[in-house]
């Protein structure tokens, strides 16, 4: 099993969640990588950052009328319902299970990237409250008082 790696195949071309896909990415190959004392806190990074980057999708999904806001948001939560139960077999020395739902998480990730993140990308970059790429970036739920993207 291969290393998730970045590759032009995950890009978006929208600044905000491509930046936000980058870590993930990064995050995900340390845990993959990760010896088996260190997997518990590497595990728990990877899944704090997926928090914060589904609640950003969500809370923009649901700012500017997305579509099919419902499905996304449903596998968001499928998906880190997953996670956090590696957070427990990690911390319980179950570090196969979670090793082998590493990499059914990269796999996850790439198909989800390029089908659900695509069209939400795609609507974020022509909706006329959020400025196009090369601008500013989109105002993030923390400087409203919400939790930023890490
Ligand atoms: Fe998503």
């Amino acid at each position: 099993m291969n290393t998730i790696e970045w590759t032009d195949a995950l890009v978006l071309d929208f600044e905000p969640i491509d930046t936000q896909h980058h870590a993930f990415v990064d995050l995900l190959a340390r845990a993959q990588q990760a010896p088996d004392d260190a997997l518990p806190q590497a595990w728990t990074a990877l899944v704090n950052h997926a928090v914060a980057q589904f609640e950003w999708e969500d809370e923009w999904m649901q700012r500017t009328g997305f579509s099919s806001a419902a499905n996304h948001t449903l596998q968001h939560r499928v998906v880190l319902n997953l996670l956090r139960e590696g957070i427990a077999q990690a911390r319980s020395g179950q570090l196969a299970a979670v090793r082998e739902m590493a990499f059914e998480l990269a796999a996850w990730f790439a198909r989800h990237t390029q089908t659900q993140d695509a069209a939400l990308a795609l609507q974020l970059r022509h909706h006329p409250a959020l400025p196009a790429r090369g601008g500013s970036s989109p105002r993030a739920p923390a400087q409203r008082g919400g939790r930023a993207p890490r």
